[in-house]
């Protein structure tokens, strides 16, 4: 069993383990406020990812997700379900009130394709295309440049069970389909695409240990026991039709959008700076293993047209290969990389084991959260301490590996017991993972902004509403989903006002943002 490279919580006993955050954009003029280059950047939350936020999972012709039929059928550890989720569904003009209040620059939100295009193909539903409309408006109207991600982990039910969604190259055609919808859509007002939610860490779940929809895994791979799927192969197979669909909707965006709308296309990934366990020569190529393996399934094809040479090595037969044509069609196809990070790992040598692999074994490390965790082949460290500094490593590392493109942050945080209010550890962690940030930048990383996980409390997958991201609190026992600042989102507000000089200050002025 094997949670990789997991943000998210675990071992499920650790509910204080969770470590993971959505969105609350805003662009950060952080080289003006600190003087580090003239290179512009954002800060921002990252979006809330759509039910999770939005709710209204039936209402206005949405057709079901695979992450409602996960919830539905009981398979969050709470048995929560995003049907409510933070009602972002109608809430979302006071919360863009919320954002301009909170002096956002930036905002980053997904399109719930089910919303937008309820058969998967075909027909724009226009309810969905009225609520995107109005939420794009009115950021606009704010003056809040406005992030979109087209995949976060939810795909149309209908396409999972026509196809099996990511496991057929059908997807390849149906995702470039909706992608055209919003670019044609929304590309007047959107600058920013990224096309899929890291796709380094969402299939592991999702058809490894079968933690996340649609749970497919196979023995002894799956963390329960799953009715269908193949541990061993089929990660590497969605991630391979997921690159084949960035890159053909990266290349419609550039063949009939970019030249009039401006904008660019990226992907994201999950990422841990990986420090080496020892500096023995195994233990230094295992490290570089793991960057390859964590970084490299994605960026490998997309910016040097094929995947890492351990990776075909280790893997074998089991990992899909480009054509010639297919490794020249996603080569180039990207046009900046978004990172979300949360953490750091220690990593040391596993040797390669025999007979049946999955990801986890393929890449032959054993991995911990501290220098002081016992080993493990598994994801399970017993803490997952701070480690601003990993940020920094990690931008620094995929700007020279990984041809200079830019980068964005575009989920950082951490998270605390929903009923906090004096989140004096997330102000903490926020201002020490920006000031990282910057140290990248002025060490010559290509980072252009910063989104912070998240704006408010929304439906976290995995750790359901037990857990929030949010500057803002959501209280979910009441059905108006009242909101309430944190102490954090004083604090960004006045550090965002301050175009990011107060960074470094105290804490220590609570302000009166929840009044404003
Ligand atoms: C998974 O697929 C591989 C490659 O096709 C095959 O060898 C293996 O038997 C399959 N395993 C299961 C559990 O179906
Ligand atoms: C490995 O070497 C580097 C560079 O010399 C050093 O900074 C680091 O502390 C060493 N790590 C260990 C675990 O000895």
């Amino acid at each position: 069993v094997l949670y990789l490279p997991l943000p998210w919580p675990y071992p499920p006993s650790c509910s204080s383990c969770f470590s993971r955050p959505p969105m609350a954009p805003r662009l950060l003029p952080l080289s003006a406020s600190r003087g580090a280059t003239s290179r512009r950047t954002s800060s921002s939350a990252p979006p809330p990812p759509r039910t999770r936020y939005e709710g209204a999972v039936a209402e206005d012709g949405r057709s079901p997700s695979i992450w409602d039929t996960f919830t539905h059928a009981g398979k969050m550890p709470d048995k929560s379900t995003g049907d409510i989720a933070s009602e972002g569904y109608h809430k979302y003009k006071d919360d863009v009130k919320l954002m301009a209040d909170t002096n956002l620059e930036a905002y980053r939100f997904s399109i719930s394709w089910s919303r937008l295009v309820p058969n998967g193909r075909g027909a724009v539903n226009p309810k969905g295309l009225e609520y995107y409309n109005n939420l794009i408006n009115e950021l606009v109207k704010h003056g809040i440049q406005i992030h979109v991600m087209l995949y976060h982990l939810d795909f149309p039910q209908v396409l999972e069970d026509e196809y099996g969604g990511w496991l057929s190259p059908r997807i390849v055609e149906d995702f470039t389909a909706f992608a055209d919808v919003c670019f044609r859509e929304f590309g007047d007002r959107v600058s920013y695409w990224t096309t899929i939610d890291e796709p380094n860490v969402g299939p592991i779940g999702s058809y490894d240990s079968g933690i996340f929809a649609p749970g497919r895994c196979s023995d002894p791979f799956g963390i329960t026991k799953c009715t269908a799927g193949n541990s061993t192969v089929e990660p590497y197979i969605a991630v391979h039709n997921m690159i084949l669909a960035h890159a053909s909707a990266t290349r419609l965006y550039r063949e009939q959008y970019q030249a009039v709308q401006k904008g660019v296309v990226g992907i994201n990934v999950y990422s841990f700076w990986t420090y080496p366990l020892t500096n023995s020569t195994v233990d230094l190529e295992a490290t570089k293993r793991y960057q390859d393996f964590m970084f490299g399934w994605t960026l490998g094809p997309l910016v040097f047209g094929d995947y890492p040479q351990v990776m075909k090595t280790n893997v074998g037969s089991r990992l899909p290969s480009f054509t010639k044509s297919q490794s020249e069609f996603v080569k180039g196809a990207i046009d900046f990389i978004g990172i979300n990070h949360y953490y750091s790992v220690y990593v040391n040598d596993r040797p390669l084991k025999e007979g049946v692999r999955d990801y986890a074994a393929d890449m032959s490390v054993y991995q911990r959260g501290s220098r002081t965790d016992p080993a493990t082949s598994e994801y399970a460290p017993t803490a997952y301490p701070d480690d601003p500094e990993g940020l920094q490593f990690v931008l620094q590392y995929l700007t020279e590996a990984y041809g200079g493109l830019p980068i964005y942050v575009q989920e950082n945080g951490k998270a605390s017991a929903n009923d906090i209010l004096d989140d004096t550890d997330r102000v903490e962690y926020l201002k020490s993972y920006i000031g990282s940030t910057l140290d990248a930048l002025r060490n010559g990383a290509n980072v252009k902004g910063y989104f912070v996980w998240n704006f408010l409390d929304i439906f976290e997958f995995l750790a359901g509403y037990k857990l929030g991201f949010g500057m803002y609190r959501v209280d979910f026992d009441d059905e108006a989903r009242p909101r309430e600042a944190r102490l954090s989102a004083r604090w960004y507000s006045r550090f965002l006002k301050n175009n990011g000089i107060s960074a470094q200050s105290e804490v220590d002025d609570t302000g009166h943002h929840a009044q404003q």
